[in-house]
C-alpha cells in the first residue's frame, strides 16, 4: 500500500513499530526521503499512540487517507501496559485512538479505511450481549481467550467503528470503509504458530498475493469510483454486506461508548479526544497515514 501511494506521489506517513522495517521501505520504495516518514509507535502502547499523535499534530498539514492496517493474530493471552488484551488494543482500540487523536487534521474530504476481515463473520454474541456489550466481551479474559476470538472481535470492533463514523461524518465529505484483504494471504501475519504459518503456506498457491491483498483497501482509499459512499464494508474491491452484527446500528453506538469509557480511563488525552474530535480544521492538502 505503502509503496502505491509514493509511485502516486502522495507523502506517506508511518506510524510502525520497527525502525529497521520501516527504513528499509523507505531506502526501498522512494528515492527522495521527503516523502515518506516514519513514526515510531507501539499500537500495545496508548501512551506511544499518543506521543505518535502529538508529533503528526505538529505539523502543519492535512490528512487525505488514513489507513488502518495494523494487525496481530495467533498470540497467546497478555496484556498491554494498559491492561488490556493485546489484539483488542492492537487490532482495533489504538488504532481507532490514533484516528480520534488527529482527526482535526483530516483534509475535509478525507477517506479513512480500516482494513478488517471476512472472520468478522464468526462472532455471534447472544442477545443480551448485543443490547448491553461489556468490556469482558471486547477485551476478552483469559478463561474466555482464544486468539481466533480476539481477531475476530477485533474485526467486528473495526466494522462497528466505521459506522459509527459514517453516522457521525453524514453531514461532511468525509468517507469511511472497512476493506477485507483477503483470505489466508502469505504475510507475517500468521508468525505467532507454526500451524498457522503451516497452513498459510499450504494456502499460498490459491490465495492472494501481498500486493493483491493490498488492492481493496487501496482502492477504497483512492477510486473515484467510490466518491460519494460511506460506511460501506469492501472484499475483492467490491460492495459486500456484512453480517448482521456487524450492520447492527445500536450496537456501533453501544461499542462505542465502550471504546471511549476505555479510552476516558487510559489514554493522556482524553480530553482533548472527547472535546475536540469534531473540529475541523483547515490547510494544505497532501498526506496519507499508513498503520502497518
Ligand atoms: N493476511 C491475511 O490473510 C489477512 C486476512 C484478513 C485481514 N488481514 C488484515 O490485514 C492487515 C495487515 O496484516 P498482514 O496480513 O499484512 O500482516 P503482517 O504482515 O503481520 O502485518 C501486520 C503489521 O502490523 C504491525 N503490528 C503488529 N503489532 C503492532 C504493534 N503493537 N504496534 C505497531 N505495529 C504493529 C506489524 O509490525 P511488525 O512488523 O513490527 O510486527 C506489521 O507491520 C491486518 O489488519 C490483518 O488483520 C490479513
Amino acid at each position: 500500500m505503502t509503496r502505491c501511494l509514493i509511485a502516486h506521489n502522495c507523502t506517506v506517513l508511518m506510524a510502525c513499530r520497527n525502525p529497521y522495517e520501516a527504513n528499509g521501505a523507505i531506502k526501498n520504495f522512494c528515492d527522495s526521503q521527503q516523502l515518506l516518514h516514519f513514526y515510531k509507535t507501539n499500537l500495545a502502547s496508548l501512551n506511544s499512540v499518543k506521543n505518535t499523535s502529538d508529533e503528526l499534530l505538529k505539523l502543519d498539514r492535512k490528512i487525505d487517507i488514513v489507513l488502518l492496517n495494523a494487525g496481530v493474530f495467533g498470540l497467546p493471552w497478555t496484556l498491554t501496559e494498559d491492561g488490556l488484551e493485546t489484539t483488542f488494543q492492537v487490532n482495533y482500540l489504538s488504532q481507532y485512538y490514533l484516528l480520534l487523536n488527529i482527526e482535526k487534521m483530516l483534509a475535509p474530504d478525507a477517506r479513512v479505511v480500516f482494513v478488517s476481515s471476512e472472520s468478522h463473520r464468526n462472532i455471534k454474541w447472544s442477545l443480551d450481549n448485543v443490547l448491553a456489550p461489556t468490556v469482558d466481551l471486547l477485551s476478552l479474559p483469559k478463561d474466555q481467550y482464544t486468539s481466533i476470538r480476539a481477531y475476530n472481535v477485533s474485526k467486528l470492533c473495526s466494522i462497528l467503528a466505521m459506522h459509527y463514523l459514517g453516522y457521525r461524518w453524514l453531514n461532511t465529505n468525509k468517507q469511511v470503509f472497512c476493506a477485507h484483504p483477503g483470505s489466508f494471504v502469505k504475510t507475517k501475519l500468521c508468525r505467532n504458530w507454526w500451524v498457522y504459518e503451516f497452513l498459510y503456506t499450504a494456502m499460498k498457491p490459491f490465495s492472494k498475493s501481498i500486493a493483491q491483498a493490498a488492492s481493496t483497501p487501496l482502492y477504497c482509499a483512492i477510486s473515484s469510483e467510490v466518491k460519494g459512499l460511506s460506511a460501506v464494508y469492501f472484499k475483492d474491491c467490491q460492495r459486500y454486506e456484512e453480517s448482521d452484527l456487524a450492520q447492527d446500528f445500536q450496537l456501533a453506538f453501544r461499542v462505542q461508548d465502550l471504546t471511549y469509557e476505555l479510552l476516558r480511563y487510559r489514554a493522556a488525552s482524553k480530553a482533548e479526544i472527547l472535546s475536540e474530535c469534531e473540529e475541523q480544521n483547515k490547510g494544505p492538502v497532501g498526506e496519507a497515514l499508513v498503520s502497518s
